[in-house]
């Protein structure tokens, strides 16, 4: 028997119905906020990863899927949205347009990871990018679209946890400070972190097997670095926070594992339970000189991505979303060849007319019909029979309270969707 990859999923039964939902409501909210929707390919030239996420990222070093085609050209599969999205704007020279694009995409990335819990090889996430407005209140509304999504779904205590990494001026400066701090102490760390402070100082502040130790929490913070004008920035953009009733907290720990970002980083966790804590449902932050190093003009981004498969698995623990149900709204029911003619028409027109509509789909007998249509939760029958179509007529029956009515065959779509 041939099994699935390690470390993905089939989305199928109720799991896929928590699916629905999260889709539902992130393109709501994205319609609301104006995000437009972009779809970038699967697969990108491997150099657009090396030189975005970073060559001394974990992702780039460990995780990316990467493959020859058959025309010698190196191809990865993308393990995350930011940078196809980035490529595409600046391929399109979309920087020579007066106002800021707002993308909004949902697809599966791939990371060559060690599955567990939450973390999956093949996964879906959510995410916005905005290109080409620097203002601090972009920086506030891809924050508290995130949140908004979130809350939407009715998940709770969601906590924001912010910091900036100021521009290159104060990150260089942070860098230095770090690496003063760490080198004597360096021994002490695990053999990733002695590695790191040579390639990517910065992402020992998160790192998983570290993360407690006295050492890093004694570490410089970024914010004591920030030169004035990076810290006028931050400033701002949680004053825009607090009008938005975003509750947040600054942590100078998150730096993010990708190595584009700059100004504000920020990452988004429910305190409900240790699980849900330790487990980052999104993250994200600005990357204005990425748009540049990915041979655009100096411009501004920022965006977010948040994992869906994360996300139902917090959705599952949530009482509201625990008997969650397939329910269709009618099925129709009918045993000879001439009512399956009649049923055929029926079922067509209520389904054009947006009415969730199943049938007799396996030639059952009127007993496997009544089955069926209990086991969809259908909310009206159509029970169709000879005698009564030919004097026009068809039964509805309510499936709850059991009660039927003969009406007009022409009606049909009328008499259910009024009663539905
Ligand atoms: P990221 O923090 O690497 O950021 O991923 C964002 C979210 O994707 C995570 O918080 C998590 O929910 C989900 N995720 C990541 N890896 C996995 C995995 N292996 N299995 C399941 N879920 C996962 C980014 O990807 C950036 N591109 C976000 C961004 C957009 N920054 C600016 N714009």
């Amino acid at each position: 028997m041939i099994t699935k990859p390690k470390g993905t999923n089939d989305i199928k039964g109720n799991d896929a119905l928590l699916w629905e939902y999260v889709n539902n409501v992130v393109n709501s909210m994205m319609s609301a906020y104006n995000y437009e929707f972009i779809r970038t390919p699967i697969f990108e030239a491997s150099e657009l990863f090396h030189r975005s996420v970073g060559e001394s990222s974990d992702i780039v070093k460990k995780e990316t899927y990467d493959f020859k085609d058959k025309g010698d050209r190196n191809i990865t599969l993308r393990p995350e949205g930011t940078a196809g999205v980035v490529r595409s704007y600046i391929e399109n020279k979309e920087y020579a347009l007066p106002d800021a694009k707002k993308y909004y995409y949902n697809e599966t990335m791939y990371r060559y990871e060690r599955p567990q819990k939450g973390r999956l090889r093949e996964f879906t996430q959510f995410g916005v990018e905005v290109l080409g407005s620097g203002d601090e209140l972009v920086d506030a509304e891809v924050i508290s679209l995130q949140y908004n999504i979130l809350n939407a779904l009715h998940i709770s205590n969601l906590q924001v946890n912010i910091n900036s990494l100021g521009d290159n001026e104060s990150r260089n400066n942070y860098k230095e400070a770090l690496v003063k701090y760490l080198t004597p102490k360096i021994g002490e760390l695990c053999e990733d972190c002695q590695e790191r402070l040579k390639t990517n100082p910065l992402r020992i502040l998160d790192c998983k097997v570290d993360k407690d130790s006295e050492i890093l929490k004694n570490a410089p913070k970024t914010i004591d670095y920030l030169n004035k004008e990076s810290k006028e920035r931050f400033e701002k953009v949680l004053q825009y926070l607090d009008y938005l009733d975003i509750d947040y907290q600054v942590d100078s720990n998150i730096v993010r594992g990708l190595d584009y970002y700059d100004h504000t980083v920020f990452e988004i966790v429910s305190l409900d339970n240790e699980e849900t804590k330790s487990n980052v449902l999104g993250g994200g932050g600005r990357y204005n000189k990425l748009i540049k190093e990915l041979d655009g003009p100096e411009s501004y981004g920022i965006g977010f991505a948040c994992g869906i498969d994360r996300i139902v698995e917090v959705l599952k623990t949530i009482d509201l979303y625990k008997n969650i149900q397939k329910e269709i709204e009618v099925y129709v029911m009918f045993v000879s060849e001439e009512e399956k003619l009649h049923a055929l028409d029926i079922v067509q027109n209520l389904r054009l007319n947006g009415v969730m509509t199943e049938t007799n789909n396996m030639n059952k007998g009127l007993k496997g019909e009544f089955k069926e249509a209990d086991r969809l939760n259908a909310k009206l029958l159509v029970i169709l029979n000879n005698e009564d179509l030919k004097k026009g007529l068809v039964t509805i029956k309510d499936n709850a309270t059991k009660e039927e009515e003969k009406v007009d065959l022409d009606e049909i779509v009328e008499e259910v969707i009024g009663r539905l």
